[in-house]
């Protein structure tokens, strides 16, 4: 399958693999990439820029494929060194950065000087445009079905990729929901030149996180995520545990007062506890609507190849048959 997508980044199949905190390891990065993929090394989860510099370099150890770096600008206790990351990304070699949070302005012009593809991750088709505006290459548009933080406007894809569609110039990909073949095929109709999957890709052999956590998605149906910090205006869609639960007591609780600080124990550096020992009710992380649609742990190249194979049996005989 070639599409704007594919060609702008140089892969062989139109499947991004996104940032992932604490999942977004070498391991995975280099698996979809290898597969064909991009794969993306999350930054923030590496402790500093000297952190993520070598995660690069064991990336390259393992793939010689493109695969990308996210750097997330989110609302942080104490703001990470991003002129320090961006370093590690350029001096790293890296051709590829998915931003994500807020709009990446700042960084663009080092990014840009460097030669690197920018891919911004938004929630609306306000915020493709801007990215478009400030020299973003593509866009990630992120629907309300997305695990981690859909934004504030609840838009789903079936409205948002059209509507994006109608007003981009630059290729984006369907981000949120994307599990198989059949969302490959659908995003593709809609507009969209590929897709990003986020929790579809937590289940595979090679995403180095705890067994515990795959099992959690493969028995999670589409009932199952909730949405925290909406008071906050930073939501997030999560999967229900323990902590959740607290969460949404306090927040029903204290209504509009609520502070971060208020849900500190739930939220802050607890990725660590779930994703590496396996500590499910540890706290609170993100998983998309789309676990409802995964049922094994394939590895990233079956994954990849199985959903390219079936978006174009759907598109050659079940769409033609239509005709
Ligand atoms: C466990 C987890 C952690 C995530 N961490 C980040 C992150 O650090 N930065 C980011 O930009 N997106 C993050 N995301 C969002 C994904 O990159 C992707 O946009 C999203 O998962 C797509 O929705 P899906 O889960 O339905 O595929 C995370 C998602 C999950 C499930």
């Amino acid at each position: 399958m070639k599409t704007k997508i594919t060609e702008l980044f140089g892969i062989e199949h139109p499947i991004i693999q996104g940032g992932m905190h604490f999942v977004g390891f070498a391991e995975l990065a280099s698996a979809v990439s290898n597969a064909g993929g991009l794969g993306m090394i999350t930054g923030l989860t590496q402790r500093s820029p000297a952190d993520l510099a070598n995660e690069i370099a064991r990336c390259r150890d393992m793939t010689d494929k493109p695969f990308g770096v996210n750097l997330t600008f989110l609302p942080t206790v104490n703001a990470p060194d991003y002129p320090g990351y961006v370093k590690a990304i350029i001096e790293g070699g890296v051709k590829v950065v998915e931003t994500a949070g807020r709009n990446p302005v700042e960084v663009m012009p080092y990014l840009k000087d460097a030669g690197i593809k920018v891919i911004h991750k938004c929630t609306s088709v306000r915020h493709s445009l801007k990215a478009q505006a400030i020299g973003c290459d593509a866009v990630s548009v992120d629907g309300f079905e997305c695990g981690g933080h859909p934004g504030e406007d609840d838009i789903p894809n079936m409205i948002l990729l059209p509507r994006a569609a109608d007003e981009l110039e630059i290729p984006f990909v369907a981000s949120g929901g994307m599990a198989d073949g059949r969302s490959l095929a659908a995003a593709l109709a809609m507009g969209a030149e590929g897709i990003n999957m986020g929790t579809r890709f937590i289940a595979t052999k090679e995403a180095p996180v705890h067994e515990n956590v795959k099992q959690a998605i493969l028995r999670a149906t589409e009932l199952d995520t909730r949405l925290i910090m909406r008071p906050l205006r930073n939501t997030e869609r999560v999967l229900y545990n323990d902590a959740v639960g607290k969460i949404l007591e306090k927040e029903k609780e204290l209504g509009d007062k609520i502070q971060f600080s208020d849900i500190l124990e739930e939220v802050a550096g607890v990725y660590p506890r779930i994703m590496l020992e396996g500590e499910m009710d540890a706290g609170a992380w993100s998983c998309g609507l789309v676990a409802s649609l995964i049922h094994d742990i394939p590895t990233c190249e079956e994954l990849v190849h199985r959903t390219v194979k079936e978006a174009e049996d759907i598109i050659r005989q079940r769409l033609m048959g239509f005709l």
